[in-house]
């Protein structure tokens, strides 16, 4: 069975096993009120729950998924509602075996979605565009609960589209806002150690800044304000660290907008980290070993590093020049408490003899130490 945890009331995250890319299922329960009359409740009658459930994973999830859902729903069969985000295979390919055993449910996603989902030899009648609601949203049958669509476009896909629940203020948002991140925390809430897998996952998926942007414009003006991010990978952001990690969202370069600009200092960046690796060589041999060791090790081969190696020498970087260097420098501080300023100033050198810039999270901490240096020397 996934782990099932109830994120807000009546609204469950089941997380697959594996600790980098994991997938991020939910199952929103909404309890009927009043068993009254209406087109669609004649679908739903002698029900206690409407029952949703949002991107539903793999056929590596299913068996699982199906224990999960006897648990939660009592079983596939009570599924109404099949909400995917877009049409990934980590999202849809489960969704024709549900509908086969869900027999009255029916499927929810953009019609950018739609023409391809179709492909899985899913019937039209059961399929409703999430743009086909009137005003974007959807009133569940016989409760008080509805659910409005937004569209998250080209975050990444085209027709991508996000859920919100303004009961319970979770937004399920999913790919956008999602991380590489491994799960190695018992922990499924975010904290700042999240941010460099959000970063990153941004970096790769997502085409442009500006379709973050606009997403992001959306997000802000929904009411009540949004409490819970549901992504469909890596952590649950919620509190302080939803409008933080949006802000920090806004202003990062993504896709097109790093090979764009960032192309010609990451390309002198893959240069100057080799000159930084050849001074830490210097300054302290085991220090280097240990320090392309973990840069190597650091992320799974499973996905895209940060920064590339062919054996011991660095071959391409794949984030923006930012990014990159932040990777770096949070090693550092990470792993080398001892050395740490040392081999801070050996980067900030390195940056500077090619006349890269320093970025500011790094400058502040060179000042620093540049004036406790020189207070020590008086
Ligand atoms: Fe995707
Ligand atoms: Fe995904």
């Amino acid at each position: 069975m996934h782990q099932i945890v109830e994120i807000a009331k009546n609204y469950y995250k089941l997380q697959s096993d594996e600790k980098d890319f994991h997938r991020n299922i939910y199952i929103r329960k909404f309890p009927i009120k009043n068993q009254g009359l209406g087109i669609l409740l004649n679908r739903f009658k002698r029900k206690q729950s409407i029952n949703m459930i949002m991107d539903p994973g793999t056929k590596l999830d299913l068996p699982r998924l199906e224990d999960s859902l006897n648990e939660l729903i009592g079983g596939i069969k009570n599924l109404d509602l099949i909400f995917v985000s877009h049409q990934d295979p980590d999202v849809s390919s489960n969704v024709l075996p549900l509908l086969m055993r869900a027999k009255n449910s029916i499927l929810i996603g953009s019609i950018d979605s739609w023409r391809l989902i179709k492909m899985y030899g899913v019937s039209k009648g059961r399929f409703k565009a999430a743009e086909s609601f009137v005003a974007s949203y959807f009133e569940i049958p016989g409760s008080d609960s509805k659910i409005y669509f937004l569209p998250a476009r080209y975050c990444h896909f085209r027709g991508a589209m996000m859920v919100y629940d303004p009961e319970t203020r979770v937004l399920f948002t999913g790919d956008f806002m999602a991380g590489l991140n491994t799960m190695s925390k018992r922990s499924i809430y975010a904290d700042e150690e999240a941010w460099p897998g959000i970063a990153l996952f941004h970096q790769i998926y997502m085409p442009s800044s500006k379709a973050i942007q606009r997403t992001i414009e959306l997000i802000r003006m929904l009411t009540p304000k949004v409490e819970i991010i549901a992504p469909q990978h890596g952590y649950i952001i919620k509190g302080e660290l939803v409008d933080e990690f949006l802000e920090r969202l806004y202003h990062l370069k993504v896709g097109m907008d790093i090979e764009d600009v960032d192309n010609v200092y990451t390309s002198r960046l893959v240069l100057a980290l080799s000159n930084f690796l050849g001074k830490v060589k210097v300054f302290n041999i085991i220090a280097h070993t240990k320090l392309i060791k973990i840069m190597k090790e650091s992320q799974s081969a499973n996905f895209t590093q940060p920064i590339v190696f062919m054996g011991e020498e660095i071959s391409k970087i794949n984030v923006g020049y930012e990014q990159a260097v932040e990777y770096v420098v949070s090693i550092i501080r990470k792993h080398f408490k001892k050395e740490e300023e040392e081999m801070l100033l050996l980067l900030n050198d390195a940056l500077v003899e090619l006349s890269l810039p320093v970025p500011q999270f790094m400058a502040k901490t060179i000042a620093e130490i540049g004036k406790k240096e020189f207070i020590g020397e008086e």
